[in-house]
């Protein structure tokens, strides 16, 4: 069985002793109802570091108030259960009070002006605060050598490289691919809300963000290539957030031929809003 942990303090006693041992440590931070995604995430932690250590919290700081919060699905004793078969070691499971300890409300904000504001950003304002202030704090309490977070959420990634780079934080942020079902939807606890019809229609996302790196490489302009994509999938059925084509730091690229673009689509299904992007010169990302 994983050990697991509730406080600072015990948590902190466990990475001295992995610490005076000259071990490495990596850190998966999740807010759990973990899926096959985040259990490669830890399999990658285990490539990076001798010992891993997960932590699950939902995190009321990046929820809107029109958003799931209480809704999001807990399920500690199964997480607990997969981790410990993934290979982690430790389980970092706090309280509000834990990460929040003067009352949410009156937390220190992260605030990242630009990256933060768009995207999605934009459609869930305060959301990226919320994370980055969240994993400041994890970072603090764990101190790892590396930290893995999922390219599924690429704009969350470059929210936390960036702080990684402005804050000085000596941790090393190592990406982990987007793991996917056979016909290509990728993994999210949100999938698990969709009907049948909504599952088969989900798959549009990535069958057009695959249009979107060819057309991107046929050299078709941005803004054709953009709208294209937002009415072929409100034509199947999705209110489209954005359908865009960026570059790595998500500023809009002058043509399609510039290399590193990357697409991103969010977009909701009935009462449930997907997300997922497409690295164009990375097969590894998209299958
Ligand atoms: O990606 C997530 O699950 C969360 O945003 C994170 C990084 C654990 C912060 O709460």
């Amino acid at each position: 069985m994983i050990r697991i942990v509730h406080t600072v303090a015990e948590l902190r006693a466990h990475l001295a002793g992995w610490r005076d041992r000259g071990q490495r440590v990596a850190l998966v931070p999740t807010m759990g109802n973990l899926h096959a995604g985040h259990f490669s995430l830890v399999g990658l932690a285990r490539q990076n570091a001798d010992r891993v250590v997960a932590s699950i919290f939902v995190n009321p700081t990046q929820f809107g108030p029109d958003e799931d919060f209480a809704r999001y699905p807990r399920t500690p004793e199964a997480d607990a259960e997969g981790l410990a078969r993934a290979g982690c070691d430790l389980l970092f499971l706090p309280t509000v009070e834990t990460m929040y300890p003067l009352g949410a409300a009156a937390a220190a904000r992260i605030r990242l002006p630009g990256l933060a504001e768009v995207l999605e950003g934009a459609a869930r304002p305060g959301h990226f605060d919320g994370v980055a202030s969240v994993v400041a704090r994890l970072f603090n309490m764990a101190d790892p050598d590396v930290a893995i977070f999922g390219r599924k959420d690429y704009q969350q990634l470059q929210v936390i490289r960036h702080l990684v780079r402005d804050l000085a934080f000596a941790i090393d942020i190592v990406p982990g691919p987007t793991v996917r079902e056979p016909d290509g939807l990728a993994l999210s606890s949100r999938n698990q809300y969709l009907t049948p019809e909504e599952r088969a229609t989900a798959v549009e996302l990535i069958r057009n963000l695959r249009t979107m790196r060819e057309q991107a490489a046929q050299g078709l302009p941005i803004d054709g290539i953009e709208q294209e994509a937002t009415e072929r999938l409100a034509a199947a059925g999705f209110v489209v957030d954005y359908a865009v084509v960026r570059r790595a730091d998500l500023t809009r690229p002058e043509s399609g031929n510039e290399a590193g673009l990357i697409g991103l689509v969010a977009a909701r299904l009935g009462r449930t809003r997907l997300i997922d992007n497409l690295e164009f010169d990375d097969p590894g990302t998209g299958a």
